[in-house]
């Protein structure tokens, strides 16, 4: 049974099957284009266990897994600026393809201290696959990933992996959060 909204969710902004749509492309592109390559799909946890866990079962072709724990937001809406890393990878990525995991991009903090940090590992290549990229007006974003599963507006999006103080990951779809909830 398909449960009701959350009492503290605005709105629906991806759908389980919206979900389901963008994740299978993302999914698809990805088997076209490392045919053959062996890549290493590197999980940004936490909150892209879920986008993984999905993305997986969507590519077709040999490939491997990994983790990586950081953190920048803490239990807070904000960014702190700081990413710390939590957990880093057991698998060694030199002359590995690898395939960064995010649930999203916001600022593009996260995902260009993990550039950074994997570059000078020697990766054969590097590219990053995000569910959702946050469109933010007049600011151009650090990054740019080559799978992009979809553009959502600046608001407090909640769900599918995401949450605000570790709530709401398990939501099946992506909502916005009720401003009273975090303010
Ligand atoms: C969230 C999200 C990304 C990051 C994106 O992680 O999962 O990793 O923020 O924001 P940025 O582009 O501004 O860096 P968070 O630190 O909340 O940890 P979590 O994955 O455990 O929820």
């Amino acid at each position: 049974m398909q449960g009701s909204l959350h009492p503290d969710i605005e709105s629906v902004l991806l759908s389980q099957k919206d979900i389901e749509v963008i994740v299978e492309k993302m999914g698809r592109q990805i088997t076209e284009d490392y045919a053959g390559k062996n890549p290493l799909i590197v999980t940004v946890l936490r909150g892209a266990f879920v986008f993984t866990a999905d993305l997986l079962r969507k590519v077709e072709i040999p490939c491997a897994v990994d983790f990586m724990a950081v953190s920048s937001y803490g239990d807070g809406v904000k960014s702190s600026g700081v990413v710390r890393i939590v957990k880093d990878l057991d698998t060694k990525i030199e002359g590995r393809h690898v395939i960064i995991a995010e649930d999203i991009l916001d600022s593009g903090l996260t995902l260009s201290y993990l550039m950074d940090l994997f570059a000078a590992r020697n990766p054969a290549s590097i590219e990053v696959a995000a569910f959702a990229v946050k469109d933010i007006p007049g600011k151009t974003p650090k990054i740019e990933p080559r799978y992009v599963g979809a553009h959502v507006p600046n608001e407090f999006i909640v769900g599918y992996g995401l949450d605000y103080a570790e709530r709401y990951r398990n939501l099946p779809y992506v909502g916005i959060l009720k401003p009273e909830v975090y303010s």
